[in-house]
């Protein structure tokens, strides 16, 4: 028997280059794990455009068929399911490997909680390392049965058949995978369930469930579902990925004579703080041809060379731009003078800890960056080449990629395997907008 030995990836990056170019980047990876979740719970048959074919949102869509509901694709961005209902799911004969997918296991662990079969999360060593208690206690006030390790990690063991109850939670974290957990468990519960974020997150879920007809009850800051209510079947059109549009929007500002137009990117405004955030720091950003596909805001960018000036982040904008530090790091790496960040300490619990992995890798780059509890000082100055590692984590992976627009020399980034979890085209994208971008697989 012959034994697959897996590669790994390095990325090799020769310095310099201007971004040109006008394209789409994939699928937004959040719009289709949900797309495949309410479809798969909805009466009739749903067919989604512009899904994300990365290994996350595969992952999703390979728990759901591993359930029984029939789904055909995707090909070329198409999927169709065949909805099973809200209680057709069948129960899984092994456990749901999720992979590096943080949103599949978080919202599944809520979905799950509310069938009435058991069944088992489980997935890489980053995701088996990220924190689930932000999940498991509050489904337990709701009655769920879940266990998890010690420290409160992946596998999960979901009991089913319990009997949920609607709850009223203040989040302590403000997490879209948490909220949209307790509203999927939510579905399930008698009676109400209301959650309270403590600064707003992503809304995808409220609003792919008003989508499904599913109705969504608001009041102040609180949002709700009833349960017992169903989803009818619907088309979605999944926009671009605005946290993989940002790898090019940071590029085509710190390279010098850029221009990229990135067409039908979403824009949903609990998405676009790094558009602030950039804004802030003096880039040349225009968002053209505003439109709405599916309940969800899309729009192109044009984006050119800017002069960016180091700022101090405003805290707000942290949780609408939460998945594009790492470039917004090298951003501000590239900028005049210093970026002060703060009340960014969830950034230490993704993919990898992204405070720790960015201010190594910048200082092997030259930069001045101090790592603090819950963020980062940056002063802006001049990058030279090394070798940087990724630690596994897509968005460290491209964003150092980036970096080496402004660099004096190569750049070699080790362990890039995952950037196919949310963007499996990147090096072939960026090599033709102007990135001097070579793939080498070794063994690992
Ligand atoms: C996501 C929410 C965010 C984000 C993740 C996707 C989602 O996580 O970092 O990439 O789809 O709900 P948190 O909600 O934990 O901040």
């Amino acid at each position: 028997m012959s034994e697959k030995k897996s590669q790994s990836q390095t990325f090799r990056l020769t310095p310099g280059g201007r971004l040109r170019g006008r394209f789409r980047v994939p699928g937004d990876k959040s719009v289709s794990h949900r797309s495949i979740m309410l479809g798969s719970l909805a009466e009739g048959e749903t067919r989604i455009s512009g899904f994300l074919e990365g290994a996350d949102a595969l992952a999703t869509l390979a728990a759901f068929r591993a359930m029984g509901v029939k789904i055909s694709g995707p090909d070329a961005g198409r999927v169709r399911i065949e909805g099973v209902g809200m209680r057709g799911l069948q129960a899984p004969t092994g456990a749901l490997d999720l992979g590096n997918s943080g949103t599949s296991m978080r919202l599944l662990c809520g979905l799950l909680a509310g069938q009435s079969f058991d069944s088992i999360l489980t997935g890489d060593t980053s995701l088996s390392s990220r924190p689930m208690r932000r999940v498991t206690e509050p489904l337990a006030t709701m009655g769920a049965l879940i266990h998890a390790t010690e420290a409160g990690t992946a596998p999960l063991l979901v009991h089913g058949g319990q009997s949920l109850h609607g709850i009223r939670y203040d989040m302590p974290v403000a997490s879209a995978q948490v909220k949209s957990c307790l509203l999927l468990a939510g579905l399930y519960a008698a009676g109400e369930t209301w959650v309270r974020e403590p600064a707003p997150t992503r809304d995808h879920t409220e609003r792919m469930l008003e989508g499904f007809g599913y109705p969504v009850l608001r009041d102040g800051g609180w949002v709700g579902v009833e349960g017992g209510h169903g989803l009818q079947a619907t088309d979605i059109d999944v926009p671009g990925d605005i946290s993989s549009a940002a790898f090019f929007i940071v590029g085509a500002c710190i390279a010098e004579d850029s221009e990229v137009i990135l067409e039908h990117v979403g824009i949903n405004p609990t998405r676009t703080g790094v558009l602030d955030i950039l804004s802030l720091m003096g880039a040349d950003i225009e968002i053209r041809n505003r439109r709405e596909v599916g309940g969800e805001p899309v729009a192109d960018l044009r984006v050119k060379s800017s002069h960016l000036r180091g700022i101090r982040i405003p805290e707000r904008l942290v949780p609408l731009a939460i998945d594009e530090f790492p470039v917004l790091f090298v951003a501000a790496a590239c900028a005049s003078g210093t970026t002060i960040l703060t009340g960014a300490e969830e950034l230490r619990v993704k993919e990898s800890d992204r405070i720790a992995v960015m201010a190594d890798g910048l200082r092997t780059l030259g930069i001045d960056a101090e790592p603090t509890p819950d963020g980062m000082v940056i002063n802006g100055g001049r990058l030279q080449g090394g070798a940087v590692q990724s630690l596994g984590d897509h968005r460290i992976a491209m964003a150092f990629s980036m970096a080496a627009l402004r660099a004096s020399g190569d750049i070699d980034i080790g362990d890039c395997n995952n950037v196919s979890t949310s963007f499996p085209d990147f090096p072939r994208l960026a090599r033709e907008s102007g990135l001097g971008i070579h793939v080498e697989q070794s063994p690992e």
